[in-house]
């Protein structure tokens, strides 16, 4: 992000804090940071964490509308960096009340932000078994996503999917032994699916990037973070097609403004080495992107 001292600096995924409180020790008196989170809990612990540095603004809120959420934290002007953590923080994963686990046993949520009106327990008790098996493909890419499906509505057909458990049960049970890949839990797909629908993660994704250019001061860097190959292909698409002028002005000898690359990358795509994947395993599938505002 190649922070500096007096700059201003967005991040979209605060979770933990590990990378607000990173950026923020190399700020400044002057510098400011405004960290975002959907999860009211990672806001209630930023605002434990950093609500005494008058540097930071704490807000609630989806990245997909960092324009207005800024605005609505006071700040003017544009951003020397905005980050994207993407997905969910160990904190949501471990909690099981939280609803995230097929590992520990809670009621059946995923929600990150808990206002939003659909729960999982919501969605997998009304889908229909078409929806819930090309979810189930589509985010998750489990190649049983018909199986699973068929074993959810049968199963909700006698009683509603309440749990985590109950759920990690219906589709361990869809899934012949001799097919289930070693050291894998067999919810582990299905789980990772309904977490993105549920809580429109690509969505989310596509207009927080968009956002991101009209808040970005020229020189200022995007940092993406994802862990799934369908929001790191978004990412990248995003980053090259920004990178280069509209095709309809490409060779043309004056290129108006708007038509103009928005974006320089920053890079190659970095991933983390055998050693960081040692220290923290849930780095293991993550990908960091870089690129810079042109001025
Ligand atoms: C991988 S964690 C971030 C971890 C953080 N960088 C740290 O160092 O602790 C992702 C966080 O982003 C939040 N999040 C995910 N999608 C979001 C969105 N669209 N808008 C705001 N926050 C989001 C989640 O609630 C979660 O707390």
């Amino acid at each position: 992000m190649a922070v500096q001292e007096d700059g201003a600096y967005l991040d979209g995924t605060y979770g933990r804090g590990g990378h607000g409180r990173a950026v923020l020790e190399r700020l400044g008196p002057e510098g400011r940071l405004l960290a975002i989170d959907r999860d009211p809990d990672a806001v209630a612990l930023a605002r434990k964490q950093l609500g005494a540095d008058p540097r930071v603004r704490i807000e609630q809120g989806n990245f997909a509308e960092m324009g207005a959420v800024s605005a609505k934290a006071g700040f003017e002007g544009r951003f020397d960096g905005i980050l994207l953590d993407l997905g969910v923080s160990s904190p949501q994963l471990d909690q099981a009340h939280r609803g995230f686990s097929f590992l520990a046993d809670g009621p059946l949520d995923m929600r990150m932000d808990p206002s939003q009106p659909v729960s999982a327990a919501d969605w997998v008790n009304s889908a229909s078994e078409r929806e819930l098996s090309e979810i189930i493909w589509r985010y998750g890419e489990d190649r049983y996503s018909r199986r699973i499906a068929r074993a959810i509505v049968a199963s909700r057909g006698q009683r509603r999917i309440e749990t985590t458990a109950r759920l990690a049960d219906v589709i361990a049970g869809a899934i012949p032994a001799r097919f289930r890949e070693p050291g894998k839990n067999p919810a582990t797909r299905t789980f990772q699916a309904i977490r993105i629908h549920i809580n429109d993660e690509l969505g989310s994704l596509e207009q927080g990037l968009d956002a991101s250019l009209d808040l970005l001061r020229g020189g200022g860097r995007l940092c993406v973070i994802s862990f799934h190959s369908l929001e790191d292909r978004m990412v990248k698409r995003f980053m090259r097609r920004n990178a280069s002028e509209d095709e309809a002005w490409r060779g043309l000898p004056e290129v108006p403004v708007h038509a103009r690359a928005k974006l320089e990358l920053v890079g190659r795509a970095i991933r983390p080495g055998p050693d960081e994947v040692r220290r923290n395993p849930r780095a293991r599938s993550a990908v960091l992107r870089i690129a810079e505002r042109v001025r």
